[in-house]
């Protein structure tokens, strides 16, 4: 059994975190950690919560836990992960700090030099299905986006296969929790609901370089991808659709036996049949990725689901610390119908 402190306890990641934790085999929580809500009893803001006592970030001992999780605004995660480390804590991070390998790239789109530029060659990215050898003897994990996760594990069988020929466009809509606790004025209630808007679209979107980093290293020669999110009027799931031009030839019973031969002893990914389509309806409160894959001539139109906060986020955070330590990676990721608090 090992402890785990967690950063940042009162986001929606964080509550996430907590819920599939409660329900761990071989992790338990050492100490939940809350700027907002230090010396409070978890339960008294979040009824479905178990009661934990929150303590201030200042007072976590780190040295009492063998791994930490961030839940954290990116800028304020990488303070915090050199602290983790320096006490010999694993760390896995879940907000932007550690993805982007470059920290003029991290400037260019997060406005700000990068608190600790030295840890970036140490990070593993983990994308648990396709990186999980590097991350079983990494220290620092950076948890992809909850986009870039809906989007890289359908388009890796076709880079793997060399199939991409041409521009990738991708449509992406997403539940309102994909924006975090703190609200806006775009995130208001009578700004979402019975609406439906497009926001940072084509090559503005900080998720843009986190997936043509990944595309690059996996060498898919990919430039230029156009990547539009959109909010949806729900609580959480996103739903990725991603045009995919391949060269010509490539039929859909070829294309879905490539995808079931990559996927098929995968726990969470689910391949639809071909001319299935994924809806959020297939995934949300789970830690899956459902993919369907369409042909239209020769553009591969596939879509994908997945719950922005377990799979785009903590579910794949504790897969990820599976795999650090070599459990089975469904543990403490069989969903009963237990704590679902955040939303
Ligand atoms: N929401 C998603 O779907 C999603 C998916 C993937 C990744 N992420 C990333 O995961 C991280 C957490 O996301 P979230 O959506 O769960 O966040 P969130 O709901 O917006 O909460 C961020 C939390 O960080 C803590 N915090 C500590 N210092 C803070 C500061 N200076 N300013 C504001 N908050 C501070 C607060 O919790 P305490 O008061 O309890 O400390 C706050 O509630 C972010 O980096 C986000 O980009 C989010």
């Amino acid at each position: 059994m090992i402890e785990v402190g967690i950063f940042g306890a009162t986001s929606y990641t964080g509550l996430e975190l907590i819920s599939l934790l409660v329900n761990h085999p071989y992790a338990c929580i050492g100490f939940a950690a809350s700027f907002s809500k230090a010396g409070e009893i978890l339960s008294d803001s979040f009824p479905k919560m178990p009661p934990l006592p929150l303590i201030s970030p200042g007072e976590a001992d780190l040295s009492s836990v063998d791994l930490v999780f961030l839940c954290l605004p990116h800028g304020e995660a990488a303070e915090t992960a050199i602290q983790a480390l320096e006490a010999g804590c694993k760390v896995i991070d879940l907000s932007a700090d550690f993805r982007l390998k470059d920290a003029a790239v991290y400037k260019q789109w997060y406005g700000k030099d990068h608190p600790q530029p030295d840890l970036l060659a140490d990070a593993c990215y983990g994308l648990t299905e396709i990186t999980r050898e590097s991350i079983s003897g990494c220290s620092l994990v950076a948890n992809p986006g909850c986009y870039p996760t809906s989007v890289l594990l359908p388009l890796y069988p076709l880079v793997q296969e060399g199939l991409l020929h041409g521009q990738v466009i991708v449509d992406s809509k997403s539940g309102v929790s994909g924006a975090g606790r703190r609200p806006k004025e775009t995130t208001h209630f009578v700004s979402v609901n019975d609406n439906f808007s497009p926001y940072s679209i084509g090559r503005t979107h900080r998720h843009l370089p986190e997936m043509e980093q990944v595309l690059q290293d996996w060498g898919s020669g990919q430039t230029g991808m156009l990547f539009s999110p959109h909010l949806l009027p729900v609580s959480r799931g996103i739903l990725s659709t991603i045009y995919a031009p391949t060269k010509n030839g490539t039929n859909l019973d070829t294309l879905h036996n490539l995808y079931q031969s990559t996927y098929q002893n995968e726990p969470f990914i689910e391949l639809l049949a071909p001319g299935k389509h994924a809806t959020l309806a297939h995934v949300v409160h789970t830690n899956m990725c459902t993919i369907g894959i369409a042909l239209a001539d020769s553009t591969v139109i596939l879509t994908a689901a997945l719950d922005n906060l377990i799979k785009g986020a903590s579910g794949q955070a504790v897969q990820n610390m599976n795999a650090i330590y070599g459990w089975e990676e469904t543990s403490g990721l069989i969903f009963t119908g237990g704590h679902h608090a955040s939303t």
